[in-house]
């Protein structure tokens, strides 16, 4: 029996690998330091999609025509949906998609999260939801259904860079939830809300809240080293930090550093505010390494995914949201997969309850 799955292989997959050991992460043959330096996040859909569905001529287009189609639904963000928050009002609205395994059916999951999270943090602040613009692309469209204005090219590369980081991650657990779903048949809508509900919690997609909670915290660089050992030293995990596969780097923390000092050198991010990053950063590798000498426990995607959803405007309760725009087109191709070839997912459990008495 093993608890957390760590060392069972469930699926054979060509989407995505996790090099824990070499700290590489490869998207279809293609490394992601290689990918997010050259590709939009359209490529990088119609790269996983390839061979899982039929692909429109004009992928780009395609997507485009989605999001004006699903745009429909933002009319049922009632009250009680505006009073969720924003994670479960995107769930919420992402239950009115109709199921299917086709193409339409998997363009307009893609869109969706894109499309319905900008409309819901607009309605939240009073506002009227912006229409998609189908002949932009997918980064600038959702930059711009937020705020309302063209978001301009630095923060559209940033966007798209964080969408093509997050797309796809090996047997993750909203990726494996998609593929439990898939194997039952059930169609891509059903597993795209199952991986979405596994994305929510603090430990898989919920964490970058929690990192701009903790630099708020420490408030300032000279304060981190105490407030961390603090924290650890009652018994609270430093969000950010550690990953069950990586072993010696994330490269996706990379990826996204990389941004976030390009977000930072036009003014998009405040010196204070990437000092401040940089110093809580530092001391928490610095403790880690002293708590936990045997297990390397490196900086992790959700750390500098905080400060650029910050950047870009994104509110902190709603980061999960944005998380699950990047990285619903690999559920989607997961879930394609699985139903292509895969068997019903069913494991065992080990009965540890209490038997029947047997009758004397
Ligand atoms: N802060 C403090 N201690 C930690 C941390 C951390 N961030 N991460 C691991 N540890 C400790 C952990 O408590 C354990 O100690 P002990 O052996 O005394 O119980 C030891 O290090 C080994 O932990 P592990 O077995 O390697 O960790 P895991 O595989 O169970 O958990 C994790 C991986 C990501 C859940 C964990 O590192 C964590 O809770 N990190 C903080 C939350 C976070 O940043 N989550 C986002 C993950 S990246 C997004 C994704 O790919 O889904």
């Amino acid at each position: 029996m093993s608890s957390g799955l760590d060392d069972v292989v469930a699926a054979e997959t060509v989407l995505s690998d996790v090099d824990g050991a070499r700290g590489r992460l490869i998207i279809r043959g293609t490394s992601l330091d290689d990918l997010v330096a050259t590709q939009s996040y359209e490529d990088v859909v119609a790269l996983l999609l390839e061979g899982f569905l039929p692909l429109p001529a004009d992928l780009p287009a395609a997507l485009g025509k989605a999001r004006a189609e699903v745009f429909r639904h933002v009319a049922a963000a009632d009250r009680d949906v505006l009073a969720l928050l924003p994670v479960d009002a995107l769930g919420a609205l992402l239950a009115r998609l109709q199921d299917g395994s086709d193409t339409a059916t998997a363009l307009h999951l893609i869109a969706a999260p894109a499309v319905f999270t900008a409309a819901l943090l607009r309605l939240r602040q009073g506002l009227a939801p912006v229409e998609p613009d189908a002949a932009l692309g997918h980064a600038e469209d959702a930059l711009r259904m937020l705020h309302g204005a063209c978001p301009g090219k630095e923060r559209t590369s940033a966007l798209n860079r964080y969408l093509v980081t997050v797309v796809d991650h090996g047997l993750n657990a909203s990726t494996f939830a998609a593929r439990v779903v898939a194997s039952t048949q059930a169609g891509l809508s059903s597993s795209v809300l199952a991986a979405f509900s596994a994305l929510k919690g603090p430990l898989h997609g919920g964490a970058p809240g929690p990192v701009l909670d903790m630099l708020d915290a420490v408030g300032r660089p000279e304060a981190a080293p105490a407030w961390l050992e603090q924290a650890v030293g009652d018994g609270a995990r430093l969000m950010g930090f550690g990953h069950r596969v990586y072993r010696v780097r994330d490269p996706r923390a990379d990826a996204l550093k990389g941004a976030v000092r390009l977000l930072a050198g036009g003014g998009a991010i405040a010196p204070e505010r990437l000092a401040l990053a940089e110093a809580v950063e530092h001391a928490a590798l610095d403790l880690l390494k002293r708590r936990k000498p045997d297990r390397a426990l490196e900086t992790n995607v959700e750390f500098y995914t905080a400060l650029l959803l910050e950047a870009l405007g994104f509110p902190r309760d709603a980061f999960t949201c944005v998380f699950a725009m990047g990285r619903v087109t690999g559920w989607v191709a997961h879930a394609r997969e699985q139903a292509l070839g895969g068997r019903l997912i069913r494991p065992k459990s080990v009965y540890v309850g209490p038997v029947p008495r047997v009758a004397a």
